[in-house]
């Protein structure tokens, strides 16, 4: 049976009597199979899993994306019961910023492009809530998965730039039968912005290059934040109606810009 942790101190003396290697996957909970395939991930190659449940304020630099994110930390609990993880930590704002965010993480180059200019202060509420949280469970390994590129980057930069005790495991994306990449918004989608996602992701994938996909998209009246190719890789952001979606997939450009 899967425990509920929400005190720190409580943790703390739960992971002293589990079994090492600890697995850690961090999440904001609203649970699907992407979520699933990186705790199935983390049991395979750990004797005890943790996975967090935080919606992390900091990294909303919009009010209404925060509120309307979505939650049920019910049905979060049965899903990870089903998938054996031995403790669910899901603390309060305070337990996790006793400071009140007064101390942050701040990256100055990969965190201002593509999501972070479109989202100012997205990636500093990420790293000071990852760091915090990797601090606070102290695992030997944390999964991520590779839909949020930018952010699985930006981790393992953090964690070597701060020496920091942990391997970073990235993890593919899943992704739908139509091709739509797993994410928690996707729940937020009514069926015609659900189609329409899935010609985003088809869109994407189809290529040649960054330039004729974003006029592709915005040809079939999709509202483009960015589409480019970076790292290796194609990373594309759309709004359909008030939902924001992001994907990536191999670059064909030339890849390490
Ligand atoms: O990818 C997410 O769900 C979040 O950004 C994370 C890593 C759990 C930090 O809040």
């Amino acid at each position: 049976m899967t425990r509920l942790v929400t005190s720190l101190d409580e943790w703390q003396k739960v992971r002293a009597g589990l079994s090492g290697p600890l697995g850690f996957v961090p999440t904001m909970g609203a649970l699907h199979d992407g979520h699933l395939a990186l705790v199935r991930r983390c049991r395979e190659e750990c004797a005890s899993l943790v996975v967090s449940v935080f919606v992390n304020p900091t990294q909303f630099n919009d009010p209404g994306d925060l509120e309307k994110y979505p939650r049920d930390l019910d049905r979060d609990r049965e899903l990870l019961d089903g998938a054996g993880v031995d403790v669910i930590l899901a603390p309060g704002f305070d337990a996790i910023y006793p400071d009140g965010f007064r101390y942050r993480v701040v990256e100055s180059e990969t965190s201002r492009v593509l999501e972070g200019a479109d989202r100012p202060g997205h990636f500093d509420g990420v790293l000071t809530v990852v760091m915090r949280l990797l601090n606070v469970v102290r695992p030997a390994r944390a999964y991520f998965g590779e839909k949020d590129w930018q952010q699985l980057l930006l981790v393992g930069e953090m964690v070597e730039a701060f020496f920091m005790d942990v391997e970073i495991v990235p993890c593919p994306i899943v992704r739908a039968p139509d091709g739509l990449a797993l994410s928690s918004r996707n729940a937020l989608l009514d069926t015609s912005g659900r189609a329409r996602a899935a010609q985003f992701a088809r869109l994407l994938a189809a290529g040649p290059d960054a330039q004729t996909v974003d006029a592709k998209l915005r040809e079939r009246g999709f509202e483009v934040d960015y589409v480019e190719e970076r790292w290796g890789r194609r990373l594309a952001a759309v709004r359909i109606g008030d939902v924001r979606l992001i994907d990536n997939v191999p670059a064909t450009e030339s890849p390490g810009q």
